[in-house]
């Protein structure tokens, strides 16, 4: 008999934890930006489609193989379909290792702007040259870009050393409600500062004639990304789920999760950029631009600035630790290490492999054919390896382990999954020709 696997201790643990990896700063500094961009309501509208349909599917299926095969990705796949599936978890398992790599780095700038906010960049950040400019000293300082990465890594090597219940579902249920209340916090200073209305109109007003087929494929590559699917965090998580438990309410609680923090991100930070009418970018620009002076021009900044940056960081940190335990859970079950060693180990390359990326952005290494050494780990993972297994995934499910899925989902026939068919067929079908549509799209260097 092998040892007894860890479980979550409880069915909210779980989902938050669930829900921690999937609430990134993709919902924060992404899904806002495209949702203004890309015609508002209407492309809300959209998004919500292709999360419900595609998104859940997914998940579905990730959830269903994790339990049902009780290993990590890799073992996973190797158990459930063996042969060439086994490189489906390996694709898995390379996206954790390699996104966490950069995530980390990201994860520590925004540790270091909590700081800040506090020591000066209230005062220092107040038009946008100077803020970009700070921006830039702060990126390019070797030292103190890689002692917030070493940071944030052991932070997070800490949380997962404490193992799944003990340490993973403890954090995220503290972090998770908080990073909720901050949110809710910078949504009433945001929506009540005077001129908040154009930023909403910005954000919100449908215009359906901007939902553009690029705004699309914008749509469905971001639904795929915030729901951290197609890298074996939901097989690995899934995994550590009770038999008891039905999937399908699980996983329509992680989604409404996600997709609530997405769309309440934009409240917070639209307002209050109009407000002082700054025009808003994307992404780093975004967060570590563009905000800080917006919150240099309100009373009492300081405070906004670091419940911002707080909330950026624990986004940030919930989802980084299941990056971790992707890798973490791979030394456990194939290389048949303990849990602290795995963590150790793991952790370890993992920091290893993100000082390239830290050094990258204040141009201490040469580019690779044009791109800084993150955007490459980025680029490899998200347009190559996750959509590819992203439509793996759901073959698999589909046409493959199809009465293996039914018997997880339905647990041998004693729950009814209304919704099967519907589900049969989107794994089949749709599901891997849209995943195709986008992979072949956003191939572009
Ligand atoms: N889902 C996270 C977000 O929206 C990103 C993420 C990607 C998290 C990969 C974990 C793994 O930002």
């Amino acid at each position: 008999m092998s040892e007894k696997r860890e479980q979550w201790g409880s069915r909210l643990g779980f989902i938050l934890a669930a829900a921690g990896s999937a609430v990134g700063l993709g919902n924060i500094w992404r899904f806002p930006y495209i949702t203004g961009k890309y015609g508002g309501a209407a492309f809300v509208f959209f998004y919500l489609l292709v999360v419900i349909v595609i998104g859940m599917s997914l998940m579905l299926a990730e959830f269903a193989i994790g339990r049902s095969a009780r290993q990590d990705a890799v073992g996973s796949m190797k158990k459930l379909g063996g042969g060439a599936w086994t490189i489906v978890g390996w694709m898995g398992f390379f996206c954790g290792f390699v996104i966490l790599s950069y995530y980390a780095v990201i994860a520590g700038w925004t540790m270091a702007y909590m700081i800040k906010s506090l020591t000066g960049l209230m005062s220092q950040a107040t038009s946008g040259d100077a803020s970009g400019a700070l921006f830039g000293a702060f990126v390019s300082n070797v030292p103190q870009v890689l002692t917030y990465h070493a940071l944030v890594m052991i932070l997070v090597s800490g949380v997962v050393y404490l193992g799944v219940s003990g340490g993973i579902e403890k954090c995220c249920k503290f972090m998770m409600p908080s990073l909720f209340v901050i949110l809710f916090f910078l949504i009433i200073r945001s929506v009540t500062l005077p001129g908040a209305s154009a930023g909403l109109e910005f954000y919100m007003s449908p215009k359906l004639e901007n939902l553009t087929s690029e705004g699309m494929l914008a749509a469905i590559g971001q639904g795929f990304f915030s729901l951290s699917l197609a890298m074996g965090i939901m097989i690995v998580y899934g995994s550590y789920i009770p038999k008891e438990e039905y999937l399908p309410t699980s996983v329509r609680s992680v989604v409404i999760i996600d997709t609530s923090v997405a769309i309440l991100a934009g409240f917070a930070i639209f307002p209050a950029v109009f407000a002082f009418g700054i025009e808003p970018g994307a992404g780093p620009g975004l967060t570590f631009v563009t905000l800080p002076v917006v919150f240099s021009k309100m009373p009492m900044g300081f405070i906004f600035s670091l419940a911002f940056f707080t909330l950026l960081f624990l986004a940030a940190f919930t989802s980084a630790i299941s990056l971790l335990e992707v890798s973490v859970a791979y030394g456990i079950d194939q290389l048949k290490l303990s849990r602290k060693h795995s963590t150790m180990v793991m952790g370890g390359l993992i920091f290893l492999l993100g000082i390239p990326s830290a050094l990258s952005v204040g141009g201490h290494i040469p580019q690779i054919a044009g791109k800084d050494f993150l955007d490459v780990a980025d680029y490899v993972t998200n347009n190559v390896v996750m959509p590819l297994g992203g439509i793996l995934i759901t073959l698999f499910a589909g046409w493959f382990w199809t009465d293996g899925a039914k018997a997880e989902i339905t647990d041998n026939g004693a729950r009814v999954f209304l919704l099967y068919t519907v589900w049969l067929w989107i794994c089949r079908v749709v599901a891997p020709v849209t995943i195709a549509i986008i992979f072949i799209t956003g191939l572009k260097w």
